[in-house]
């Protein structure tokens, strides 16, 4: 996603978390603002940038090799690469997380990494090898030359939500919530973080990853990529999109929460 869907990842997760974990990110990251996660978000995107993080790059994504539209699937074995991916990144944080022998530097280093790669899972085209994650499929989208990636990450959530700051992230995580509560995600909620447990991470990402994973051949490219290379995506592919990306960036802020909220229970329960 782009810096709009993780913080509303962010701020999703922020309505979920309880007072104790609240308290305990607050403190890592210095920040008590209503916005401490909002405002670490995206902090993987800077650094992955950088000299210094340039390692950090796969862990972003996990490239299933599998053949879409006819299949889709992923295979932990199969598509995390030597150099790690985000299935390997998510198992390796969480333990970096929770394991109080580690310097408050490095926890909060973990926290970040954290609020980031659980967001970047739900976007189905992080769990994609297909051109690049999709990066390498040419589109129009509002009469705009771009790649298939960026429309997802941040093209058609920004016109969705008519902007990208802070407050546009505030808002749009408040409707979800509502949704949540009371609204379309009521009844499924409960079954997006069924049987999550940070005993055994890899097999619980993996299964974040596929869910996510099945959207690209019903939902991104269910009539191959060719289809998508001419005309513009506003509105028809749009309208048949963005629901998708409402439900995954809801989804992303569910999870990171109660994740957050497992991780702070066994480090409190293991002191
Ligand atoms: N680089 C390689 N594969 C990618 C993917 N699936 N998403 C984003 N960036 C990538
Ligand atoms: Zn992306
Ligand atoms: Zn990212």
């Amino acid at each position: 996603w782009g810096v709009l869907g993780h913080a509303t990842v962010a701020y999703v997760a922020q309505h979920y978390l309880c007072d104790e974990a609240a308290s305990w990110a607050q403190e890592l990251l210095n920040d008590t603002s209503d916005s401490y996660l909002a405002n670490i978000a995206s902090w993987a995107d800077s650094y992955r940038l950088t000299t210094a993080g340039k390692w950090s790059a796969p862990l972003h994504y996990i490239d299933a090799m599998d053949d879409p539209p006819t299949s889709c699937n992923v295979d932990y074995e199969r598509d995390c690469g030597d150099e790690g991916c985000s299935i390997s990144a998510i198992a390796n944080y969480t333990l970096r997380a929770g394991d109080s022998d580690l310097t408050a530097a490095d926890t909060t280093e973990a926290l970040k990494f954290l609020v980031h790669f659980i967001g970047d899972l739900t976007q189905p085209l992080h769990d994609e090898n297909y051109e690049v994650g999709g990066n390498g499929i040419a589109v129009t989208f509002q009469n705009y030359s771009d790649n298939l990636h960026s429309d997802w990450d941040t093209y058609m959530p920004e016109v969705l939500v008519g902007g990208s700051s802070l407050a546009d992230a505030q808002g749009w995580a408040d409707s979800l919530v509502d949704e949540i509560t009371s609204g379309a995600y009521k009844t499924e909620a409960a079954s997006w973080i069924k049987g999550d447990t940070i005993s055994d991470t890899v097999t619980t990402a993996t299964r974040w990853a596929l869910d996510a994973n099945s959207f690209i051949c019903t939902v991104v490219m269910p009539d191959g990529a060719a289809a998508l290379e001419t005309g513009d995506l506003y509105p028809t592919y749009y309208n048949s999109a963005i629901g998708t990306i409402e439900l995954q960036v809801a989804k992303g802020g569910y999870r990171l929460g109660n994740w957050l909220n497992l991780i702070y229970k066994q480090k409190i329960a293991s002191k």
